[in-house]
């Protein structure tokens, strides 16, 4: 059964049982404790922790996961995967564990004739949390299952929480017996077993886990330590079944890379290298192909929603499985570039299910193969470095290569650690991992500590997760209709913790139920302004955040008074910083449309920042963006101000806003309203940030430049309104300027100063000309002085002022000068600038009677620091020191008179 028609069966199982299908979120959810989506129950989360109320009972997805934390194991296991599928059904305070636990069984077991996975119950074996009756006795019920063929496990393995106060609840799990062949029997019979021995999991496969959700924790340290306070008002049920998982053992393969839509990636990787699958390289070779597999398929996936490779969280991600995917691949055998190979194939695959991998290959190709042939050029690189300071280790008599060297190839060339390692042990060598490791942690701890001091967010959600549930509701945002609001403060966080006041000089955390500051957030820059209290205290609001869902939270300082909970405050947003940074809001918008028009679709927005008079603008381009498209694209937004089109923002479903046109960003949850910006009918964009009235507002924009800022994404700094024209404004007085001081036209400016440049160069080859003759005139005054050593006529002589280049014309324009037929040596040393320059020429006579230039050079050179050398006839050197020149002169004329001799 092929995958597509696994995950069919799923959904429509479940719609017969009255659930919502719900399509798949993408990958980056704003969640501030995940990097990625990475459960199928994320997208529900605002509904399980009663923030918001679900709009169904019942829900079935097929949700798009990413983990990497195993990232080490994918390939050595049968099982994991950084990206995967998780089938689920979600109750939402309708049926609990019988309804979940029937249903569940029920699609496992029934046949395939009649749309189930036809599983054999004798393969199959329940798991529920040790101690949990209820659950016990309805697996009894429900599979007439006797009690030793239910696993009882701690609550490691089946207590399942968010890793955060709220809901949580024992689980179930259905494990699949893979076989004897797999590993040994499970003895579950005979004991209660609380953790699932590492040995079997190969073997006892799990394939669902049906949370209960039916406790209220207060408190989770870890797995096993958390406080339950009580049972839940609404108990939900969140089920995760795994899609890659099922497909392999319902498609008669060994593990989750051999499946249909991830096996053809292994089969072309296996063409390209020449190695085969499961052939002589064993396992390691098969190891690899199936890491090239995954990662290829994770890194599609990813970029597919909006990630682009970078040096931090999402990006580095992203970038480190694209590099384990060629470097694997370089293992294997193949040094080309793989990913035009091995991409499209996934693609293939992938897009049956996600078309958005078609629509967008463009784009999503670029990335892809920027990023590897930035890799192979770091390879490149890093190689001659690597190889550089081997050699050093070794001509020290040292095996060691130090952890400072490690880091320097990891932190400057981007060479990843464990290619070090490889590269080293086949030298022969060791690295000290211990120290590299250590540089790491200091560089992360220093990173850490700048994201902190920056954001003043707190890693640990707690203290505003408190204060969240206190609210009841999530903050009303006024922001958009008023700058100026009542409200009252709900809550304070100072260090980290929740605290009962702040006095006048504290800088606190505040929360408000309601407020019209903006939290920094889809690229826009936060609010600032004032809060005052009913008690006459003042406070400066300095930042916005919002650290979870639903929550905001002003950094404020107080000015004076005292700040507690449930005071009266009235709230008034900077309204000048707020027109400037909505103006370049709106101005972002119009920009991503104008070059969408003028490049095409492919130009997608790849991140933003607005801020007071200025943006900035990250766009997907697999090159420079020519002069003439940035003229055209500032021209047409300017066009589009001056038409003063209405700014109007709308409430729509994500079906309805797709069907407008609206441009979606990454990171919005499918199924939800989302907010729709138009500039007329021209640019429509999903937006949750704040904008201009009418785009001729802004003014005039001007685009400052663009550049690169990594693989095929490229930078657009502009200004907006007032800061255009001000930046216009001193252009135009530097071109006054400058016509005033070359008494020119302003337009006739170019042609002047290339007139100017062009004479300018005239005349210093002109001087260049003269000097040069003037030197050579000297040469003659200098061929007349030679002197007769040993038969051999002899030119030595010191020219002050003259380099390298001269130094040689005119040692040959003197040997030019000397008789033909007669013997004839010249060396000249030069000086200019502190340097030395040593040029000798010796004649055909000269050579004829023994005197070599390349010894004349070898005899001088130590003498004035330095070296040099050449052929018998022409040699040159040069050094620093001409403290010794007369010395050095001496020197030559000894060597002539020894060549003589010989
Ligand atoms: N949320 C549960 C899991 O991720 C189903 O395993």
């Amino acid at each position: 059964m092929d995958t597509a028609e696994i995950r069919r069966r799923f959904v429509a199982h479940f719609e017969r049982a009255a659930h919502t299908p719900v399509p798949s979120a993408s990958l980056l959810l704003d969640d501030p404790n995940l990097l990625f989506v990475n459960a199928g129950m994320v997208p529900f989360k605002p509904y399980f922790l009663g923030q918001e109320t679900a709009p169904y009972d019942r829900a079935v997805s097929v949700q798009k996961c990413v983990r990497t934390p195993d990232i080490e194991d994918v390939g050595k296991t049968t099982r994991h995967g950084t990206f995967f599928e998780m089938c689920g059904n979600f109750s939402f305070g309708d049926y609990f564990k019988e309804g979940a636990i029937e249903l569940a069984w029920d699609l496992v077991t029934r046949s395939q004739a009649d749309g189930g996975w036809g599983m054999e119950e004798s393969r199959l074996w329940p798991s529920i949390l040790h101690g949990d009756d209820e659950a016990l006795h309805l697996w009894m019920k429900i599979t007439g299952l006797p009690s030793e063929r239910i696993v009882k496990l701690g609550p490691k393995e089946n207590y399942w929480s968010m890793g955060v106060p709220g809901p949580g609840g024992p689980c179930s799990e259905i494990l699949y017996d893979r076989g004897p062949e797999h590993g040994p029997d499970g003895e579950f019979e005979t004991t209660d077993r609380i953790e699932m021995p590492t040995k079997l999991e190969d073997r006892y496969l799990e394939i669902w886990n049906l949370v209960f959700m039916q406790d209220e924790l207060s408190a989770v340290r870890s797995k096993e330590d958390f406080d339950i306070v009580g049972p839940l008002p609404r108990k939900n049920i969140d089920t995760g079944m795994g899609l890659e998982r099922v497909a392999y053992l319902l498609q008669g393969v060994d593990n989750m890379y051999e499946i249909d839509v991830m096996y053809p990636v292994i089969e072309r990787a296996a063409e390209l290298t020449g190695r085969r699958y499961g052939g002589p390289g064993g396992h390691e070779d098969d190891v690899r192909m199936r890491v090239v597999a995954d990662h290829v398929r994770s890194s599609l996936m990813l970029i597919a929603d909006g990630v682009t490779p970078g040096n931090e969280g999402r990006g580095y991600v992203l970038r480190r499985l694209l590099r384990r995917a060629v470097r694997s691949m370089r293992l294997l055998g193949t040094e080309d570039r793989v990913l035009p190979e091995l991409l499209p194939i996934s693609r293939d695959k992938m897009g049956e299910t996600y078309t958005q991998v078609h629509h967008d290959w463009e784009r999503i190709s670029q990335i892809a193969y920027a990023e590897e042939d930035a890799f192979r050029q770091t390879l490149r690189a890093g190689t001659t470095i690597f190889d550089q300071a081997a050699a050093d280790v070794k001509s020290s008599g040292e095996t060691v290569l130090s952890g400072e060297r490690a880091f320097a190839l990891h932190d400057t060339y981007g060479f990843p650690i464990d290619l070090t390692l490889e590269m080293a042990q086949e030298q022969g060598l060791v690295v000290d991992e211990v120290g590299f490791r250590e540089l790491m942690g200091q560089q992360r701890d220093r990173a850490k500590a700048d994201a902190r001091a920056k954001k003043g967010a707190h890693v640990d959600a707690t203290a505003y997760r408190r204060i969240a549930d206190s609210l009841g509701a999530p903050v009303d945002f006024t922001g958009y209709r008023e700058v100026v609001s009542e409200g009252s403060v709900r809550g304070l966080v100072a260090a980290g913790g929740v605290v009962e006041s702040a006095r006048e000089g504290d800088e606190v955390e505040l929360v408000l139920d309601r407020t019209p500051f903006y939290a920094e957030g889809g690229g826009q820059l936060a609010d600032q302004g004032v809060i005052e209290l009913d008690n006459g205290a003042r406070l400066e609001v300095r930042d916005v955040q919002s650290p979870i869902r639903g929550l905001v939270v002003h950094r404020v300082k107080v000015l004076s008074g005292e700040v507690t909970p449930g005071a009266a405050a009235h709230s008034a947003v900077d309204v000048e910083r707020r027109r400037s940074i909505s103006r370049a809001h709106t101005a972002t918008h119009m920009v991503h449309k104008a070059f969408r028009e003028a490049l095409g679709e492919t130009a997608t927005q790849a991140g933003s920042e607005n801020a007071p008079g200025r943006f900035r603008f990250d766009f997907s381009a697999s090159g420079a963006v020519p002069a003439t498209v940035m003229s055209d694209v500032e021209a047409r937004v300017n066009d589009v101000i001056l038409d003063d089109l209405s700014v109007h923002a709308e409430t729509m479903s994500q079906a309805e806003a797709v069907k407008s046109g609206a441009m979606a960003l990454f990171g919005e949850k499918y199924g939800d309203q989302v907010r729709v910006i138009s500039v007329g009918d021209w640019a429509r964009e999903l937006c949750g940030g704040t904008h201009a009235g009418r785009s001729g507002q802004l003014g005039v924009i001007k685009l400052l430049g663009e550049s690169s800022i990594g693989s095929g994404v490229r930078r657009v700094e502009a200004l907006v309104g007032a800061d255009a024209y001000r930046f216009l404004a001193r252009e135009h007085v530097l071109v006054a300027q400058l016509s005033e001081a070359l008494k020119t036209r302003p337009e006739d400016l170019p042609e002047r100063v290339n007139d100017i440049v062009e004479r300018l160069r005239a005349a210093e080859k002109e001087i260049e000309k003269v000097r040069l003759g003037q030197l050579l005139a000297g040469g003659a005054a200098l061929a007349d002085d030679a002197v007769d050593v040993g038969g051999v006529r002899l030119v030595a002589h010191r020219v002050d002022g003259a380099g390298g280049a001269d130094v040689r014309n005119l040692a040959l324009d003197i040997r030019g000068r000397l008789p033909q037929e007669q013997a004839g040596a010249v060396l000249i040393v030069g000086v200019a600038d502190g340097k030395v320059a040593v040029v000798a020429a010796v004649n055909d006579a000269g050579r004829a009677r023994g005197v070599s230039a390349n010894d004349l050079v070898g005899a001088v050179g130590p003498l004035v620091g330095g070296r040099g050398g050449g052929k018998d006839d022409v040699a040159q050197g040069g050094g620093t020191d001409a403290s010794r020149i007369d010395e050095a002169l001496a020197a030559a004329r000894a060597t002539v008179a020894r060549a003589t001799q010989g």
